[in-house]
C-alpha cells in the first residue's frame, strides 16, 4: 500500500485552494481581503469543532439516563472545556483581523454586499444547540429569511430544527432534575441549625416538588425540607436591607417558578452542587457547571470584542448584512445567553461557614447511581 502524504490527508490542495477574493481580480497588488476571507474560514473550522463536541456532549446527556459512576460525565466536562480554549483561541484572533484599518476594509467591502457573518449557518446552530432560543434573540425579526442578507431558507430551517431537538441547556435541566440528594434516607441524622419558623413563607409542597423531590415530604418537619429552611434562613441573614427583597426571589426561583426556563428542581440541585462542590462526588458536577458558565462568558467575550472591531471598522453605518450594524451586536451582547440562570445562581449563595452541614448518611452514602 503507498505511503499516505501530508497534504493529501488533510486535503489541503482543497483548502488552500478556496480563497478568491473578490477585489483581486482587478487589483494589481492584493489588498487585506485575503486576510479577510482566510480569518473567517479559519473561525468557520473552529466553528466546525466546536459543534462536532457539542454533539458528542449532548449524546452523552441523551443517551437516557447518564451513568454518573462511568466516565460520562468527565468526558462531557473534558469536551466542554475544550470547547472553552476553542473559544479563548478565536477570541484572540480578533486582533489579528484589528491589524487592517477602516479603510483598508473600504476597499473591497462593497463587493461582498449582501453577505455577512450574520449568515453564519454554524454561529447560529453552536448558539442553538446550546439552548439560545429563536425567542430570546434580539432583533428577532432579523432572522425572516425572506430578509436580504438573512439567512437562506435552508439554513434558517436546519437552525429552527436544531433549536427543536434537545438542546445542552435542555439536557443539563434534565440531569440537574434527577440528582438524588434529597431522598430521606440521607436526611436522617441532620442537625437544624436555625430554630423551626412557623411563619416561613416557603409552601411545604413547593419545597418537595419537582421530579427529584417526592421522597422530601417524608422528611419534612412539616414546614418543608428542614436543609431548605436552614438555607433560606440563613440567606436571610446575609441580606442587606437594600436586599432583603432577594429572599421572595429566593423562594421564587427554587420553590415555585424556577428562573427563565429553568425549574425549581433543577436550580435547587445547581445550587445544592455549588456549596457542596468540596465534597469530591460533586467535583465533576460543579467543573461542568461551572465550564457552561465559562463558554457563555467566552462567547460573550467574543461578541464584545467582534462589536469593538465593527465599530473601529464602520464606525455607525449599517452592516453588509443589512442590520444597524454595532448597535445591533451591542443588543446581542446583553441577550445572548444560554446558561444565565446556571451562572446567576451566584446571587443566592452564602459564606461557606455559614453553610447548613451536612448529615453524614448523605456524605458517606450519596451515590450517583442510584
Ligand atoms: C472587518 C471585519 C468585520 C466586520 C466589519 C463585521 C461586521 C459585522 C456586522 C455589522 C454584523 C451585523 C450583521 C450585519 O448587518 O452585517 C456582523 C455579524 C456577525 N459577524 Fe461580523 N464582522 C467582521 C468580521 C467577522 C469575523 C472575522 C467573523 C468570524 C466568523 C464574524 C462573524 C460574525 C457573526 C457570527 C455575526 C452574527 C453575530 C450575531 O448576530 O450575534 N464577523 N458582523
Amino acid at each position: 500500500m503507498e505511503d499516505i502524504y501530508y497534504s493529501d490527508y488533510i486535503e489541503l490542495d482543497k483548502i488552500l485552494n478556496s480563497q478568491h477574493p473578490k477585489s483581486f481580480e482587478t487589483l494589481e497588488e492584493g489588498n487585506d481581503e485575503m486576510l479577510f476571507i482566510i480569518i473567517h474560514q479559519v473561525y468557520e473550522l473552529w466553528f466546525k469543532q466546536i459543534l462536532f463536541e457539542l454533539d458528542l456532549v449532548r449524546h452523552i446527556f441523551i443517551r437516557g439516563r447518564i451513568n454518573d459512576n462511568s466516565d460520562d460525565l468527565s468526558r462531557a466536562a473534558q469536551k466542554l472545556k475544550r470547547i472553552g480554549k476553542i473559544l479563548e483561541l478565536i477570541n484572540q484572533q480578533v486582533s489579528v483581523l484589528e491589524t487592517m484599518t477602516a479603510l483598508d476594509f473600504l476597499e473591497f467591502r462593497n463587493l461582498l454586499l449582501p453577505a455577512s457573518g450574520f449568515q453564519s449557518r454554524q454561529f447560529r446552530l453552536i448558539e442553538a444547540k446550546l439552548g439560545l432560543k429563536m425567542e430570546q434573540r434580539y432583533k428577532k425579526e432579523y432572522y425572516k429569511y425572506t430578509r436580504r442578507g438573512s439567512l437562506s431558507e435552508i439554513d434558517a430551517r436546519e437552525i429552527d430544527q436544531a433549536e427543536g431537538e434537545s438542546t445542552l441547556k435542555e439536557l443539563i435541566i434534565q440531569w440537574l432534575e434527577r440528582m438524588p440528594f434529597f431522598h430521606e434516607e440521607y436526611w436522617k441524622d441532620y442537625k437544624r441549625s436555625s430554630p423551626v419558623d412557623k411563619r416561613s413563607t416557603i409552601a411545604p409542597r413547593a419545597l418537595g416538588g419537582g421530579p427529584v423531590d417526592k421522597q422530601v415530604t417524608a422528611a419534612d418537619s412539616g414546614d418543608g425540607h428542614k436543609f431548605w429552611i436552614d438555607y433560606r434562613s440563613a440567606y436571610q441573614n446575609s441580606l442587606s436591607e437594600s436586599e432583603a427583597g432577594r429572599l421572595r426571589e429566593f423562594d421564587k426561583v427554587f420553590f415555585e417558578e424556577g428562573r427563565g426556563n429553568v425549574s425549581p428542581a433543577a436550580m435547587r440541585a445547581a445550587l445544592f452542587i455549588t456549596i457542596y462542590r468540596n465534597l469530591p462526588i460533586f467535583h465533576l458536577p460543579f467543573e461542568l457547571l461551572n465550564t457552561l458558565s465559562e463558554i457563555d462568558e467566552l462567547l460573550s467575550n467574543w461578541r464584545y470584542r467582534h462589536f469593538m472591531m465593527v465599530r473601529r471598522m464602520i464606525g455607525l453605518r449599517v452592516g453588509t448584512g443589512g442590520t444597524s450594524g454595532a448597535g445591533y451586536l451591542e443588543g446581542t451582547l446583553s441577550q445572548h445567553y444560554a446558561f444565565r440562570e446556571i451562572t446567576e445562581v451566584a446571587t443566592f449563595l452564602i459564606e461557606r461557614s455559614k453553610r447548613p452541614l451536612l448529615p453524614n448518611a448523605l456524605k458517606e452514602k450519596v451515590s450517583f447511581n442510584l
